[in-house]
């Protein structure tokens, strides 16, 4: 052996020892599961064929990747997003290299690498649509937010424009209006979030909330008004506020909600809030002296990751550490769903309704799955002890549906890109 291959060899196994140091708790075997979806108490199953492999060449429709193979090495894609006319995907790597492809077509249009301090951080890019193209937000570890203007055909127009703070992301919120103009950041060092018009440069608005190390916020469907939140793991009180996004008024304060995340409801009457570990909280938004209906969890968990309306509004899917639980909502709220992983270390995320209420995609343990209410089967791509996969939803939750293509993926677990048919 050379020394230059023993080097070799020898980097490979650090590598493989500190994965492992990071991620003690990696078994690549599927998480056992404690309780799982029903139909008329019937268990859900398997839908024919599933759960299936990342990489399964019959049902992957489409696979892109920048640089890199694998997550913790170089050139791994740490964020995408799809624009809302499905026009354009955008992806940034570790080494904030932005791609822009033609999601018809695969090619790229528009690449630069942005320069930057901070390195871009997962989940936290976006693309959003307006009249005279589009415009291309990356945020870097909520120090600032690069703007990229892109023109309908996705070309670069003029110069980077940087803003302070970062979007917000842990919680895969948004961040943006629904008519893609306003976006929002948080700025932990000023204790604020900020709002900006990207049709407007004069439009800067500041919201008061308290710095803490963790953000939220929810836009109402007619982009009139925000709630935001703060909470503090190091015992301040949080706070949740709700502002007008066009003024930046403060309009209703809810106090300390104990919430970790928050999410309006579609037609914007609703106001759902964590509440701790143990229950998430309904408030009215257009009764302000109602008190809050509270949805005990059947179980204390460890972390709210997502709460997802379905588009309806009939539905409450929340997903937490180890547990997908849904509700209906009316006549009374009712738990109906209850999903349960062992404890290994693993959230459930990425919450994404399709058909409106018929099926939930969810992300869990470095898989994306989906359950359809109808026909009580499950679906699953994911990984196996072949693949490149490490750890598990943490940092893969970009699901992303192209509706156009009767696609569903996103940033997978081995970093690429990759759609797959959403099964009929
Ligand atoms: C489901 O099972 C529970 C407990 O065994 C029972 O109380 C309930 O009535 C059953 N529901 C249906 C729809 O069969
Ligand atoms: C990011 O992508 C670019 C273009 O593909 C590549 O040159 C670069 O090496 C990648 N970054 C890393 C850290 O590998
Ligand atoms: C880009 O920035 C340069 C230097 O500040 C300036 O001269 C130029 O006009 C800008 N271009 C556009 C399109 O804004
Ligand atoms: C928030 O605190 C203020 C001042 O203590 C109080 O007047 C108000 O009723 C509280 N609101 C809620 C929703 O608890
Ligand atoms: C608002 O809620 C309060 C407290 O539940 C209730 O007394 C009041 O009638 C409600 N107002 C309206 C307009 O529904």
């Amino acid at each position: 052996m050379t020394m230059s291959s023993f080097v070799l060899l020898l980097s490979g196994l650090l590598c493989a020892a500190n994965a492992e140091a990071l991620y003690p708790e990696t078994v690549l075997r599927p998480p056992s599961l404690l309780h799982d979806f029903q139909k008329n108490n019937i268990s859900t199953s398997w839908a024919p064929g599933h759960p299936k492999e990342w990489s399964d060449k019959e049902a992957l429709r489409y696979e892109f990747s920048d640089g890199g193979p694998y997550r913790y090495t170089s050139g791994a894609i740490f964020a995408t997003a799809l624009s809302s006319d499905e026009k354009f995907l955008v992806t940034v790597n570790t080494s904030n290299h932005v791609s822009v492809v033609d999601f018809a077509t695969g090619t790229q249009v528009f690449d630069c690498t942005l320069s930057s301090t901070y390195q871009a951080e997962y989940r936290a890019v976006r693309i959003l649509t307006g009249s005279s193209g589009y415009d291309v937000l990356v945020s870097m570890n909520y120090q600032e937010v690069q703007k990229l203007h892109l023109s309908p055909q996705g070309g670069y127009l003029g110069n980077v424009t940087v803003y302070p703070g970062g979007l917000l992301y842990e919680k895969g919120s948004p961040s943006i209006s629904h008519n893609e103009r306003l976006f929002i950041t948080a700025v932990p060092t000023a204790g604020q979030y900020n709002i900006y018009n990207l049709d407007d440069p004069s439009v800067h608005l500041t919201l008061n909330n308290q710095p803490d190390d963790m953000y939220d916020a929810s836009i109402t469907p007619n982009d009139a008004y925000v709630v935001t939140r703060s909470y503090s793991y190091s015992g301040m009180p949080g706070s949740t506020k709700m502002w007008s996004a066009t003024t930046g008024a403060l309009l209703r304060d809810f106090n300390n909600t104990n919430s970790e995340t928050l999410a309006i409801s579609p037609d914007g009457t609703l106001l759902v809030t964590s509440l701790s570990r143990e229950a998430v909280q309904l408030w009215s938004l257009t009764n302000a002296t109602a008190p809050p209906t509270t949805l005990p969890f059947p179980e204390q968990t460890n972390g709210v990751q997502r709460l997802a309306w379905s588009p309806d509004g009939t539905y409450l899917a929340v997903g937490t550490y180890k547990n997908l639980l849904v509700w209906k909502l009316s006549p009374a709220p009712t738990l109906i769903q209850w999903y349960q992983i062992e404890a290994n270390g693993h959230d459930v995320s990425g919450l994404l309704w399709l058909e409106d209420s018929k099926r939930l995609a969810y992300r869990v343990f470095g898989g994306l799955e989906i359950y359809d209410f109808e026909s009580n089967l499950k679906y699953r791509w994911g990984s196996s002890p072949n693949s490149h996969w490490v750890d598990g939803a943490y940092m893969v939750e970009n699901t992303i549906l192209a509706k156009g293509k009767g696609w569903i993926g996103g940033l997978d677990g081995d970093a690429k890109v990759r759609f797959w048919e959403v099964p009929a």
